[in-house]
């Protein structure tokens, strides 16, 4: 490559204002180490925990986890936005009108972001307005994909399995708490209650006791006033990575996640014990099982309509031979650690190989509907 290329302006664009803001730190710290320079340049934007976009460090230590703390994107004196319409950044003062910096036009944006206000279509549809091209799933599969009910009515529709649940929305909590609580009880001994579009198992509480249901709901309730509660499913955790290539999406190694010491994998077990779980990639199951799952993954991928990346993650009921679908993850958990790049991994792609292709599938895109 000669010196005077032009390098592909890639915007990575992390933090935010989910729950998750310090994982995605983490992933855009180890993204900046692994991004070939040679091809790309960074442009690094932050969304603070409050959601302003501001102009953020190209400095992947300044980002890592150290010893289990995360790194938080901090307020500046300035601003980043893009001109409405159009893929130009510029830098502003709220308070000081005379700065106005232009940062020019980005090539594709990066959203290395989870949870609401990220991975949920919001950011998607923003980029989507300003015809900007950006990796991974647009839109609407963001959107669908975020919210489990919306996940599973369409995934059921297109004949795989899922288990029983019941949506609790806020008005039927508010005026039916009975009619609520009975369709719950009718789900089955246990259940597992869960804000209807979150991550990394916050909020969710899972009942053996009912006397317990209400609290669990109004936990569920201060993340999301549209409640999930779904019928436990017995079965092992079967997780299958999807890549989209130029010829259509193709499944990665199957990983498995045991959890000990804890009833489910719940949000101290993801990120504060990490010694209670363990992935194994690939997972220890019969090729028939394993060749099914991936077959089911990918087509869960285009049943949402999917693009770039998503994790799809299944329950495997050994007795009865049975896969169904638990959820989808449209943005998973991205740093060279997670299940996700460890499964490409698996398949022969590393950390900074997928980085590039991600990138470069999101360059082959058109803007607009598509
Ligand atoms: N219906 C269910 N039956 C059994 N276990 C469940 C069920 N739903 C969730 N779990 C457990 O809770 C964890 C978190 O639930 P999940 O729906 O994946 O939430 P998140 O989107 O926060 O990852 C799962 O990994 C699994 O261990
Ligand atoms: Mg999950």
């Amino acid at each position: 490559m000669t010196e005077n290329t032009v390098k592909t302006r890639v915007m990575l664009l992390f933090g935010g204002r989910s729950g998750e803001h310090m994982i995605s730190c983490a992933t855009a710290s180890a993204v900046m180490a692994a991004i070939d320079r040679e091809r790309f340049e960074v442009v690094p934007v932050g969304i603070t925990l409050e959601g302003q976009w501001v102009p953020a460090l190209d400095d992947p230590q300044h980002y890592a986890l150290k010893d289990g703390e995360g790194a938080f994107v901090e307020a500046q004196g300035t601003q980043v936005a893009f001109l409405a319409g159009t893929n130009r950044l510029v830098e502003f003062s709220a308070s000081n009108p005379e700065v106005f910096k232009d940062l020019g036009e980005v090539d594709v944006v990066f959203p290395l972001l989870h949870g609401p206000f990220g991975e949920d279509g919001t950011i998607q549809g923003l980029l989507d307005t300003a015809d900007v091209r950006y990796v991974g799933c647009g839109l609407t599969a963001s959107a669908a994909g975020m919210d489990k009910h919306l996940t599973k009515t369409i995934i059921q529709q297109a004949g795989i399995p899922v288990g029983r649940w019941e949506l609790i929305t806020d008005r039927q909590w508010l005026q039916d708490r009975e009619g609520c609580l009975e369709r719950i009880k009718a789900l089955g001994e246990v259940v597992f209650v869960k804000p209807n579009r979150a991550g990394s198992s916050v909020g969710i509480t899972r009942v053996a006791d009912f006397t317990q249901l209400e609290a669990a709901v109004e936990e569920a309730r201060r993340h999301d006033p549209r409640v999930i509660v779904e019928a436990a499913t017995p079965g092992r955790e079967l997780e299958c990575g999807v890549l989209e290539f130029l010829d259509g999406p193709r499944a990665s190694a199957v990983g498995e996640i045991t959890v000990s010491g804890a009833d489910f994998y719940d949000f101290e077990t993801k990120y504060q014990d990490p010694d209670a779980v363990s992935l194994s990639i690939p997972a220890d199951i019969p090729e028939g099982v394993r060749m099914r799952l991936q077959e089911a993954a990918v087509k869960v991928f285009d049943a949402l309509g999917c693009e770039g990346l998503s994790r799809v993650d299944f329950f495997y009921n050994e007795e009865t031979d049975e896969l169904s679908l638990n959820e989808i993850n449209t943005m998973p958990g991205f740093t060279p650690f997670s299940m996700y790049p460890t499964m490409w991994q698996q398949q022969g792609l590393s950390y900074p190989e997928l980085v590039t292709h991600l990138i470069d599938m999101a360059l082959t895109r058109r803007v607009g509907l598509r």
